[in-house]
């Protein structure tokens, strides 16, 4: 599932577009009648300003007197009353449009926000209940483009576009009445060329498709690179990878300067040439329009309705034809969130799944085989049984697949083959939610969100009391920090914790375990990174979590293995050695042997020299 290697394959089936987008536009769709009904008015006022030249003309210039009939009086205008209410008409009609307008603007922007909004809601959920491999698998830049930029892209331009399209439209075909009701025959010629200069917005479709993925892909790699640049600040100021970042910053704008050029090549000269056209159009009609008015079939003020329509008409075409086009590109951008709606969690809830509740005897690793990547075996054929309130420390070479098999209890990755379970339960049976309930987590680097001190440890369990958040941070060792702190647990974190020193950032994330208060703790490597001294204090942090608790200690402290009830060792994927230290260090040439030689023995010899 990697999501740059994916094209929108349906952004031009427009039937299948619509069907899917249906259930967004739905709510809204009364709204949205209304908004297309104020459109039509709004469209068909553009021919009024034309539609006004005539008696303008015939009248005012002309001097004729205008007479009718309205409920059988006889009424009666001279040219200078005409002169007088021609234009007062006009403006009227103008602040009217004013006031259609507006609603218009209104109604389809709080529509397209609106359905923006769902939109995102939806996929936002969607993305938060991925599975890890997924995020293993795609950069945070290709997920910020396709998570956030497509939808707005997307969902903000239709209903925009269909705005403009629909007033444009209602504008073209109000001036359009009003060139046939000043001479059908200019019409006629009028229009013939109005549908001849659509004919490069059809040739135009496919082209885009391609640039508009490329540009995507484009747009997710400097993100990345941004995030990189961020997130890895200081080892580019160590290794001044400036350089190295700032070329590969040029070559992706580049790249992206490249895409939009040959973007423009391939849809610019439509406009252009829609002008061209239509100025034949023109053409032919001042020498038709002076035929007519010479034989005395039109008059001077039809004629100048008719010519003021139709460079008015220019407007409405020009704007649809553009229109046209930027819709394309929105149609990709649709076509590939909806994609996003058909990716599946490859982990979830079995359709009848269990609630588990608590640990009451044990957890069996049965034959589990598992892999990343296909046919690249990380796990091979693993048994272990751990009863309730068992310690087991994991040890074995880096690489091995420590970090894998305790990754698989809280199932961030489904096994191959082979079963987990607990207390003779399945775990795929369990509910995800009631699973993960049941098990802390503290990892090499742990992550703290945006936020205070306070919020960060509450994470592990909202329901938590005063008092209970309280012995957390106590258990945790953390009270010293937090009361030198200048607000105390309330405060302000940077992003990713940036303002805690290592230590406390593993204590905070040992009191966020302990407010869980699950029954199974796993700890990966919490203390690796870490110097001695902080080592020594989440060390004790350590142990009050693991107290009374069943616990998977993966550790490269040697009393830290020492103390778990067993060892279990991993070497590349296999489940060689399991028992107490006594009985591993007396295997000759065994795995624990040989390990306790190179790492750990060094580590007792420096504790007794102390
Ligand atoms: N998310 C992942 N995607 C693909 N391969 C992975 C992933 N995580 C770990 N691996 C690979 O699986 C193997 C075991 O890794 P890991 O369980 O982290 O080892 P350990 O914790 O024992 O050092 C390694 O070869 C590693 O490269
Ligand atoms: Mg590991």
């Amino acid at each position: 599932m990697k999501l740059s290697a994916t094209t929108a394959q349906n952004s031009f089936r427009y039937g299948w577009l619509l069907s899917r987008v249906w259930p967004y536009i739905k709510p809204y769709w009364f709204r949205i009648l209304i908004g297309f009904l104020v459109a039509i008015p709004l469209g068909l006022l553009d021919g009024v300003t034309a539609f006004a030249l005539k008696p303008y003309m015939d009248y005012v210039v002309g001097g004729k007197v205008c007479e009718f009939s309205l409920f059988g009086h006889d009424i009666t205008i001279t040219s200078m009353q005409m002169a007088i209410i021609i234009p007062i008409g006009v403006i009227l009609f103008a602040a009217f449009q004013g006031v259609l307008r507006y609603l218009n603007g209104y109604i389809s922007t709080w529509t397209s926000q609106r359905i923006t909004n769902d939109m995102k809601f939806d996929l936002f959920d969607r993305l938060i209940h991925m599975h890890p491999q997924f995020f293993d698998e795609n950069s945070s830049g290709i997920i910020i483009s396709r998570y956030m930029g497509d939808p707005a892209t997307a969902s903000t331009g239709i209903v925009d576009q269909v705005k403009t399209i629909t007033t444009s439209l209602f504008g073209a075909l109000g001036l359009i009445a009003v060139m046939l009701y000043s001479s059908w025959m200019l019409a006629i010629i009028g229009v013939v060329v109005l549908c001849a200069a659509f004919v490069p917005i059809a040739l135009i479709r496919k082209r885009i498709k391609s640039a508009s993925n490329k540009n995507m892909v484009i747009g997710g790699n400097i993100t990345t690179n941004i995030n990189e640049t961020y997130s890895g600040n200081k080892v580019m100021a160590a290794y001044e990878l400036q350089g190295r970042q700032d070329a590969d910053f040029r070559k992706q704008t580049w790249d992206s300067f490249n895409v939009n050029m040959s973007l423009y090549k391939r849809a610019g000269w439509m406009s252009p040439i829609m002008y061209i056209i239509a100025s034949f159009g023109i053409a032919t009609v001042l020498g038709v329009g002076t035929w007519l008015i010479t034989s005395g079939q039109m008059t001077a003020g039809s004629f100048a309705s008719f010519v003021t329509s139709l460079l008015l008409l220019y407007k409405p075409v020009k704007t649809l034809g553009n229109t046209l086009t930027s819709i394309q590109t929105i149609f990709v951008a649709l076509g590939r969130v909806l994609e996003l709606f058909d990716l599946e969690p490859e982990i979830k809830d079995a359709p009848i799944a269990k609630t588990l509740n608590g640990l009451d005897k044990s957890i069996s690793f049965e034959n589990v085989n598992f892999e990343y990547i296909p046919e690249h075996p990380v796990l091979k054929n693993i048994s272990l049984l751990i009863n309730k309130g068992e310690s087991i420390a994991i040890v074995g070479n880096s690489g091995g697949g420590k970090s894998t098999l305790v990754n698989l209890l809280p199932r961030f990755y489904d096994i191959k083959s082979g079963s987990i379970k607990i207390d003779g339960t399945d775990i795929r049976e369990f509910t995800l939610s009631s699973l993960r309930k049941n098990i802390s987590m503290v990892f090499q680097d742990n992550f703290l969100y945006s936020g205070t001190i306070k919020e960060n440890i509450m994470m592990g369990n909202y329901q938590a009391t005063d008092t209970e958040l309280e012995q957390a941070i106590e258990s945790a060792h953390l009270q010293d920090v937090i009361s030198e702190l200048p607000n105390g647990i309330m405060t302000e974190l940077g992003e990713r914790g940036t303002t805690l020193s290592g230590g406390q950032r593993q204590r905070v994330a040992i009191a966020r375990a302990m407010l869980r208060n699950a029954p199974i703790v796993i700890l990966d490597e919490a203390t690796s990174a870490l110097d001695n001294e902080s080592e020594a204090i989440v060390q004790k942090a350590m142990d009050n979590l693991m107290q009374n608790r069943t616990v998977f200690i993966i550790a490269h402290r040697l009393s830290t293995i020492k103390n778990a009830d067993r060892i279990a060792v991993i070497n590349e994927g296999e489940l060689v050695e399991l028992g107490t230290h006594d009985q591993l260090i007396n295997i000759e040439h065994g795995h624990y042997k040989t390990l306790y030689e190179m790492q750990f023995k060094h580590q007792e010899e420096a504790a007794v020299n102390v």
